[in-house]
């Protein structure tokens, strides 16, 4: 949905910088600017400036600053598109957008804005029922202060109570006007698909409304009481246009400002663990209502924080099953934590049997990073059965080949290899054989300009139609690139990026080696290294022969190894790697200067006067002696092959 760029202009316009900010903070003026503490960390002595000519604002103790737009974005958690929206609202400016889309949204809209008004009330009736029923008081109420909740947090969560009847929502809505074809599609209603007569979802239960993350309400989870066996224990909302479980965290909206100040996240197992959390006096927890974690909900919190906690209660076969979660948020780049309760306890059990203080301190002293946690859990097996220890080796090794960043990668390893007590090199090994195994399907971006670029080249010459040496030696490089990347060098760097240093300073002359370059730095920040079965599924028929006449196995290409045979020739360059890079990459920089020199020499013929000859014949000498450096350093590899 695109808004227009006039709009935005008028919304940027609408914008009065010091009313904005002085919504949120207390403004004093200073000369011509405006000063206040700082709304996003915490000062005593204002560092936070705003200069109403500009219509910008920037904080000297934290850093942070921008104009209007991002004012709203950070503080309200939005995105640059809601931001736009956000303030449009504020001004009353109406936004363009192209009719076909907004015509769509509307009907989107004004659905998710009909299911909206008739969860509202069911939330306004549960919290009704709850405080002014008989029965609301006597068992819902009594429930909940029995386990000890405070009356100030009841109300901050919205608890309420579904009525025992069958019908005590149907009817009390249906009076009112409410229609109960939107009720059943909000999930609060049930069909009988025998007598096709609909009837409450929520009965006898205490409500915990779900609110998105600007606190409206969108769903419910509802808590049988007591322990009737034949009764699940949570009864939910199924998912409806207006609440899409994969992108709905409990409590997020009550904890987000917290989040923010803590930079960290508690992610619980469930409705009463971020409840009791809150209770005890620990705001940032959420949990994931119902569902297993999802990318969405990842993302989510980290539009708050990159630092996430799991908080499991204290039970193995649990925390097992939802490793998963740590991958998960590991391959989505934050950093993840895990803390355990001891002894069966919920954070609910813990804050009651030992106080909040101590469950504060128990979280900040026991959780650990993921390796330790991990190392932790196959710890006691593992001692006894090195099968049980490959397999916790092997665990481990998986989640680290999903950390995006190559370095942390190699952080993490250094750690595992520690705790696990097995070789670094061992483990590097096996982590980039994963990343580099998980490559081999072809993951092109359609919208990448490096693919884009690669799709359009297809002037390249073919191997032997132009300048064969050259093409031959980057085609050399790019070989060892493609088959020797993600192994490393004495057990310190990668072979990519010992070969990628080294080309930084010539120019490869083939357009698809260069285009090819450039697409695995790319990636290789990323942390991916590429395998030549990544280009042999590439979109291009042109770029897929090429990489597949390098690379499959030796043909007589390899005109610079001449003095091996083929057969072992394969075992020979992987023992012999560093220097067959380095006989590679010096032949390759030489002929690149050769190539330069052959090129000066033309010019010299077209000179245009003295001045230009001379210069011409400088650069000829100096490149020379370049090629004297480099034949030597090539002898003197030959000589010790
Ligand atoms: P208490 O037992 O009252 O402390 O609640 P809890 O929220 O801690 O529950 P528990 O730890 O047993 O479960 C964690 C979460 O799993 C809950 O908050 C629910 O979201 C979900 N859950 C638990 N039981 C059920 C169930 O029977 N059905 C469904 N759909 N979800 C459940
Ligand atoms: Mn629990």
């Amino acid at each position: 949905m695109a808004i227009s760029k006039a709009s935005i202009e008028r919304v940027n316009a609408a914008i009065d910088i010091t009313g904005l900010v002085g919504e949120y903070v207390t403004l004093k003026k200073k000369g011509v600017n405006y000063e206040a503490c700082c709304p996003f960390h915490d000062e005593k002595t204002p560092s936070f400036k705003v200069n109403p000519v500009k219509g910008i604002y920037k904080c000297f103790g934290c850093g942070k600053g921008g104009d209007g737009i991002s004012f709203v974005m950070e503080l309200e958690s939005l995105s640059y598109v809601e931001a736009i929206r956000f303030l449009a609202k504020k001004y009353q400016i109406a936004l363009e957008e192209s009719k076909e889309s907004l015509a769509e949204d509307q009907a989107r809209q004004s659905e998710k804005e009909a299911l909206q008004i008739v969860v509202a009330y069911a939330q306004e009736f549960f919290k009704h029922n709850l405080h002014n029923t008989e029965e609301g008081k006597s068992i819902g109420l009594s429930y909940l202060k029995e386990r000890g909740l405070r009356a100030d947090i009841i109300e901050q969560f919205g608890l309420g109570y579904a009525l025992s009847d069958w019908d005590a929502l149907l009817k009390s809505a249906t009076e009112k006007q409410y229609s109960s074809d939107n009720m059943e599609k909000a999930g609060l209603l049930v069909r009988n698909e025998e007598s096709g007569k609909v009837y409450d979802r929520f009965r006898g239960r205490v409500t915990f409304p779900i609110y998105n993350i600007s606190g409206k309400t969108i769903g419910f989870g509802a808590r049988m009481l007591g322990s009737d066996k034949n009764q699940p224990k949570y009864i939910n909302s199924p998912e409806s246009p207006l609440y899409d479980k994969s992108q709905t965290l409990y409590g997020l909206f009550q904890g987000k400002q917290a989040i923010r100040a803590a930079d960290l996240c508690y992610l619980t197992e469930g409705y009463m663990d971020v409840i009791s959390m809150h209770q005890a006096g620990i705001q940032n927890a959420v949990a994931s209502s119902g569902t297993s974690l999802t990318d969405g909900q990842i993302k989510l919190i980290g539009r708050f924080t990159r630092n996430i906690t799991l908080l499991y209660d204290g039970d193995k076969p649990g925390i097992k099953a939802s490793l998963r979660g740590i991958d998960l948020i590991v391959a989505s780049g934050l950093n993840v934590r895990a803390v355990v309760l001891p002894d069966g306890n919920d954070p609910d059990s813990y804050a009651k049997n030992f106080g909040s203080d101590a469950l504060e301190l128990y979280l900040k002293n026991n959780s650990q990073d993921f390796i330790t946690f991990k190392a932790g859990i196959f710890a006691e097996e593992a001692a006894l059965d090195p099968i049980k220890k490959a397999e916790g080796i092997d665990s481990i090794v998986e989640t680290i080949s999903l950390v995006p960043d190559v370095i942390r990668r190699s952080v993490f390893v250094k750690e595992a290899a520690r705790l696990f007590q097995v070789p670094e090199s061992a483990l590097t090994e096996a982590v980039n054989l994963r990343v580099f195994g998980r490559l081999r399907k072809p993951v092109f971006r359609p919208d990448s300009p490096e693919i884009e670029a690669l799709k359009q080249e297809t002037a390249e010459p073919l191997p032997g139609t132009e300048n064969t040496v050259l093409y031959d030696l980057e085609g050399e490089i790019i070989r060892l690139l493609l088959l020797h990347g993600h192994k490393t060098l004495e057990e310190k760097f990668l072979v990519a990026h010992y070969i990628l240093e080294q080309l930084s300073d010539i120019e490869l002359k083939s357009k698809i080696f260069k285009n090819l370059i450039t697409e695995y730095m790319e990636r290789l920040d990323f942390g991916e290294s590429m395998g030549p079965e990544y280009f042999y599924h590439h979109p291009q028929e042109h770029i897929k022969q090429v990489i597949i006449d390098l690379c499959e196995p030796l043909q007589e290409k390899i005109i610079f190894h001449t003095h091996r045979d083929f057969e072992d020739f394969s075992e020979w360059e992987t023992e012999n790697l560093h220097k067959s890079l380095f006989f590679n990459i010096m032949h390759l920089k030489k002929q690149h200067v050769l190539e330069e020199i052959k090129s000066l020499n033309r010019d010299l013929e077209t000179a245009a006067d003295e001045d230009e000859e001379l210069r011409i014949l400088a650069s000829i000498l100096e490149k020379k002696k370049t090629e004297a450096i480099l034949t030597k350093e090539l002898g003197d590899v030959i000589n010790h092959l």
